[in-house]
């Protein structure tokens, strides 16, 4: 029988600090009214300085394994999805290997932007299947708002930070065939790199960067690709629509989610939405909005998920994950 990815536990991390949307408008030229209309997003939780990537990784992987009822023992791999890891080296998922105590296996922090959970599931999936690794943690961490302009009115009010996570576990026998990770589909266009980038780095002592984008051009693309994205991942798993209960998307603006949701012609209430609480987190999005929507009872065992993400790069891919 072959391997299957278990999706065991999720759990997920948010700043304690809220900033609302009128908070911001005292500070920088917009207004709550704008920002609701444009993006549906009502506030978002911003990092204090001690709750870094691997800070918050660490407690969202924590709450991931204890859902599981899995301890350190259990994991063999960590892959982190970032953009905002508190050094270059070593490796967040390095880091929070040594937060949690796992003594053995490997850990790597993957760069696909928005996209780096959906990513990170795709290669812990391959591992699983492979036999190659056992029990991988999933983790999405980013604190954004140290890399946004903080002038830049257009970016500065659409990001929060946070942490998710998901412990994948192999399954084999009786009970696995139907359930875990069914397919995922990854996808870059390098060409498009220009429409959200951040324009400096580590690398560059001149320029730490900060976050740029085309706003127009990268709502113009999350809709037809993430529909692509969705149609590819029905079409592999000869599913239609119907069979979906519930869609996971990245939580970036209400009316992409909204426009996903019609598409797939699914009712607001089997969407799951956090983008008005949480802002666009990035990496942290989906992992946090699977963990939400399984912690209050949403999203039931043998529930079949689709999860989908778009980033800088462009990036972009799906999940389909029977819990
Ligand atoms: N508050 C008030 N006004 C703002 C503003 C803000 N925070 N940001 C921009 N504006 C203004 C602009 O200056 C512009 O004013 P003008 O018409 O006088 O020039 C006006 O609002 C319209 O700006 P525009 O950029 O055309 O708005 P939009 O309808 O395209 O919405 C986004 C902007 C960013 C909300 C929208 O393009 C979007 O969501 N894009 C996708 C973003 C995304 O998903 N990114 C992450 C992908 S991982």
């Amino acid at each position: 029988m072959p391997i299957r990815s278990i999706l065991s536990g999720a759990g997920g991390y948010l700043p304690e600090r809220l900033v609302s949307n009128d908070e911001l408008a005292a500070q920088i030229d917009t207004s709550d009214t704008w920002i609701r209309e444009r993006t549906g997003i009502r506030q978002r939780y911003l990092a204090a300085p001690h709750e870094t990537a691997c800070f918050m990784g660490t407690r969202a992987a924590r709450e991931a394994l204890a859902n599981a009822g899995a301890g350190p023992d259990d994991v063999d791999a960590i892959i982190v999805g970032t953009s905002t890891p508190d050094q270059a080296f070593p490796a967040t998922a390095v880091r929070i290997q040594a937060e949690l105590g796992v003594t053995r296996g490997f850990g790597f922090d993957l760069s696909a932007a928005c996209s780096g959970f959906i990513y990170g599931l795709s290669v812990a999936d391959s591992m699983i299947r492979t036999g190659n690794a056992h029990g991988v943690l999933v983790i999405g961490s980013e604190v954004y708002s140290r890399i946004l302009d903080w002038k830049d009115r257009a970016t500065c009010v659409l990001f929060g930070d946070g942490a998710g996570a998901v412990f994948l576990q192999a399954g084999e026998g009786y009970g696995s065939a139907d359930r875990g990770v069914l397919s995922t589909h990854l996808h870059a266009q390098g060409t498009l790199g220009d429409i959200l980038y951040v324009n400096g780095s580590v690398g560059r002592r001149d320029l730490p960067g900060t976050l740029v984008m085309n706003g127009k051009e990268v709502f113009r693309h999350a809709v037809i690709r993430l529909a692509g994205a969705v149609e590819e991942a029905l079409s592999a798993n000869g599913l239609t629509t119907a069979d979906i209960d519930w869609l996971v998307p990245h939580q970036a603006n209400l009316r992409i989610i909204e426009a996903m949701g019609r598409r797939l012609g699914l009712p607001a209430e089997r969407v799951v939405i956090t983008v008005d609480r949480h802002a666009n987190t990035s990496a942290a999005s989906v992992p946090l909005a699977l963990a939400e929507a399984l912690a209050d009872g949403r999203i039931k065992s043998g529930d079949l998920v689709l999860m989908e993400a778009l980033g800088g790069g462009l990036t972009w891919g799906s999940a389909l994950v029977r819990i």
